[in-house]
């Protein structure tokens, strides 16, 4: 029998690699198309050598609908898990055009061209944003959705109601939005990791660019919360453990077990970690002391936000299973690899 097919766009970024290999690993046939406007080629070449796999490449931007339809005509798939999207929170402040522009014009063409051409599965890369600063932890799927505090937070929502709509006008389509909490990690083999260009704006990111000397000190965004060491708290979630969960969802739509035809589930540990507490168990993990300060609070913080699971675990089989410690070993042998240091 055939395998099944699988579009992954923005696959030659952070989550989009490791969920090709994982998707790979399940035996899935996967195409891959970027624009590489936040990766390069390393990726994807990472993904063949982890994998054994020739995976097909094709550089093309989600926004040129002519260029997609062309992907569209080439490959037999029937299910898309669409990544690719910008992501800095406040570059999308600075530039809230450009987000709009490419997160909603990306996931548009996308859903447009699979009504057009007949296909039916898709994934969307949703994030814990949307809950903002929430009343209730752990938050459930059923908790509410806050105003967006970001045109980044607000270009989730909207595709989240996109997809919902869309699926409901019984196009054809059947969605799923997972809404990411905090990612982190790197594979394994060291191969493919996260990859960020200039200053990271993320928490383990700039702790491995600390450790490696290329920042000089970690800043520490406030001690003064309302939280048993005063830093904020957050579900962070091994990226392995995350492109795991795509599988799940992707097997649960091409199998038919979905249960309506747009869901939604929180992908997180289900374990809120302090900052103070993931910078610890780094320095412990790794037998390196980090260079850190604690500076004031940075603007538009949540205080504390960690995941309830269970509809993921139950509904998709899915559970988060490694380690904060292997995950913080893992993110440091990634730099270690990216920086040549042995
Ligand atoms: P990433 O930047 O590493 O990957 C996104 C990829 O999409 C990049 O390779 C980029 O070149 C590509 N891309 C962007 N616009 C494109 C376009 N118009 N056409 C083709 N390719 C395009 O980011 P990531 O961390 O892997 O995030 C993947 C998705 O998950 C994004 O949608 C992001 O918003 C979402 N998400 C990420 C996080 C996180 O903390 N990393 C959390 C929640 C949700
Ligand atoms: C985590 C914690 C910081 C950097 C962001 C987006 C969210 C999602 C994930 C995409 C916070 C603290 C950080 C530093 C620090 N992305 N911190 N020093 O803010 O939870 O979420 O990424 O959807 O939309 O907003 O993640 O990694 O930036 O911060 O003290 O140099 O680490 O204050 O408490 P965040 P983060």
């Amino acid at each position: 029998m055939a395998k099944e097919m699988v579009l992954v766009s923005g696959g030659a970024g952070y989550i989009g690699s490791h969920t090709t290999v994982a998707l790979i690993e399940a035996g899935y046939d996967v195409v891959v198309i970027d624009n590489l406007s936040n990766s390069d080629l390393g990726a994807v070449e990472g993904v063949r050598k982890i994998t054994g796999v020739d995976v097909p490449f094709e550089q093309v931007d989600c926004c040129d609908k002519e260029a997609l339809r062309a992907i569209f005509k080439k490959y037999p798939f029937n299910s898309v898990i669409h990544f690719a999207a910008y992501k800095a929170v406040g570059e999308s402040v600075e530039q809230p055009l450009k987000y709009y522009s490419n997160n909603l014009g990306s996931f548009l063409n996308i859903l447009e061209l699979m009504q057009e051409e007949g296909r039916s599965n898709v994934l969307f890369s949703s994030s814990a944003t949307v809950y903002g600063e929430p009343d209730e932890l752990p938050v459930t799927e059923a908790s509410p959705r806050k105003p967006a505090t970001s045109p980044y937070g607000n270009t989730k929502q909207m595709c989240e109601d996109i997809l919902r709509d869309t699926v409901a006008a019984g196009a054809g389509v059947k969605g799923i939005a997972l809404r990411y909490f905090n990612p982190m990690g790197a594979h394994p083999s060291a191969l493919i990791g996260e990859l960020p260009r200039g200053v990271p704006n993320n928490l383990v990111p700039f702790i491995t660019q600390t450790a490696a000397g290329v920042r000089e000190c970690l800043s520490i965004f406030g001690n003064d919360y309302n939280t048993p060491d005063g830093t904020c708290i957050r579900d962070y979630i091994d990226v392995v453990d995350l492109a795991a969960a795509h599988v799940a969802a992707i097997g649960r739509l091409v199998e038919g077990c979905n249960k309506k035809d747009y869901e939604v589930f929180n992908v997180g540990t289900g374990r809120g970690v302090s900052v103070m507490e993931l910078v610890e168990a780094f320095e412990r993990v790794n037998g390196l002391k980090l260079n850190y300060r604690i500076v004031g609070r940075r603007s538009g913080d949540v205080e504390s936000v960690w995941a309830e699971t269970s509809l993921a675990n139950n509904e998709l089989g899915w559970k988060a299973v490694r380690t904060l410690d292997e995950t913080l070993a893992a993110a440091w042998a990634w730099e270690k690899h990216v920086r040549g240091i042995e």
